[in-house]
């Protein structure tokens, strides 16, 4: 039977054998959530950079700069951190450069992974369809803030769980935790995330708009993929 985990931080992927799995890279609020909204409105590519100083110089070739340090925009990027930036179609065919404080780390560290995906609630049943049709034990890594745990991905990884639990396996007690906290939550998740961290840190931003948006499930159809170190759909 396939296996399901999920790594409730970047920190703690040195747990895991990462070769023989398909990994999906979450972060809720707001990387992967914007990297899933600007592929369904027509990027060619994202590639996600760890590092903000390398990002910025991708500008010079010709690259849309995007992305937020602490949720604040970059001084000097073209574009922010909020989905609602990528939905006017005006980055149609477009290359993105992509830093963010805590997903593009994700999506760094995962890459000895066999395959890497990136998953949203935007996508979510596409996710979970895609998981389920293929062959490789699944690892679900929560971006977090700064290496720690934060509720908005966990809820993501539980809602994969959920809806795949009769056809996967799991061998530690974190897939078991995300699925019940989903199942408190999946009645009104903006109001179970009313006094999480992240959710308190962007609302000091007046940043509230996104975070009912990027809860909201199967917006889009698209399933961003990693090769070669850029994100394609
Ligand atoms: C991150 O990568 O840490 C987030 O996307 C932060 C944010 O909400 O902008």
């Amino acid at each position: 039977m396939k296996t399901i985990d999920v790594c409730l931080s970047p920190e703690l992927l040195h747990l895991y054998d990462l070769e023989d799995r398909t990994i999906v890279v979450v972060d809720i609020l707001r990387a992967t959530s914007c990297m899933v909204t600007a592929f369904a409105h027509g990027v060619e590519s994202i590639t996600p950079i760890a590092n903000l100083e390398e990002c910025l110089r991708m500008k010079a070739k010709g690259y849309v700069t995007s992305g937020e340090r602490d949720g604040k925009k970059v001084d000097g990027f073209d574009k922010g951190n909020s989905p609602f930036e990528y939905m006017d179609g005006d980055l149609r065919g477009l290359k993105l450069a992509f830093t963010t404080t805590n997903g593009t780390l994700a999506i760094e560290k995962s890459k000895g992974a066999k395959e890497v995906i990136i998953g949203s609630f935007l996508n979510l049943s596409s996710v979970v369809r895609y998981l389920l049709l293929g062959e490789n034990n699944i690892l679900i890594v929560c971006a977090g803030w700064k290496g720690r745990v934060n509720l908005e991905d966990t809820l993501f990884a539980g809602a994969v769980v959920e809806k795949l639990k009769d056809y996967l396996g799991w061998d530690c007690d974190a897939p078991l935790a995300a699925q019940h906290l989903y199942n408190l939550a999946k009645g009104d998740m903006v109001k179970f995330l009313d006094s999480s961290s992240h959710v308190k840190r962007l609302s000091r931003l007046n940043i509230s708009k996104d975070i009912e948006f990027c809860v909201t499930p199967d917006q889009y159809k698209v399933i961003p993929r990693l090769k070669n170190g850029v994100l394609l759909a």
